[in-house]
């Protein structure tokens, strides 16, 4: 049986937490799906092409790893496409409230056997979110290893441009 993966997000931008967790997932399944949401309720810095550019770029060295884009309900796009199981990686107690409320509701919308897998986010990148570091980052503040290299260079060139 193939073990096939969804790690979904707005990836705006990717942060090395997020390579972390894919790093590790790829270990684990035989293929991981990066699905980047196409339409958020919050405004992206990055478009959704800037977005996927760099997700690839970024996990080009992962074999077992591909990067698409979906919109609408992520159960949609896990009961067409048949993974074995949504990865999500958890940072804190916080994150843990609202990630067992999306797993419990994505699980009645699952027709499939596909199964929720939290990994635990490591120690070193546990505070990191992109939010907050598009929002140090725009103020002028340091987010250098906070991010992959070439996510870093897009968002500072972003940032500068829209000075
Ligand atoms: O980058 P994020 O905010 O961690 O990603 C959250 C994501 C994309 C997994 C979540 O917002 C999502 O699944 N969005 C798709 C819409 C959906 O299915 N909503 C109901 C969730 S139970």
């Amino acid at each position: 049986m193939t073990r096939t993966a969804l790690y979904a997000g707005s990836f705006d931008p990717i942060t090395r937490g997020h390579l972390d967790i894919i790093e590790r997932a790829s270990h684990m399944f035989d293929s991981i799906t990066v699905g980047v949401l196409v339409n958020n309720s919050k405004v992206p810095l990055l478009t959704l092409d800037e977005r996927m550019d760099i997700v690839q770029k970024v996990t080009s060295h992962l074999s077992n790893v591909e990067v698409e884009c979906f919109g609408g309900l992520l159960a949609d796009y896990v009961n067409q496409k048949k993974f074995s199981a949504v990865i999500r990686g958890l940072r804190a107690t916080t994150d843990f409230e609202y990630e067992i409320q999306m797993a419990q509701m994505n699980d009645r919308l699952f027709t499939g056997d596909t199964e929720t897998i939290f990994l635990m986010t490591n120690p070193e990148y546990s505070f990191i979110s992109s939010s907050l570091v598009k929002e140090v980052a725009s103020l002028g503040g340091d987010v250098q290893g906070l991010l992959p290299g070439y996510a870093l260079d897009v968002i500072t060139r972003k940032l500068r441009n829209r000075k």
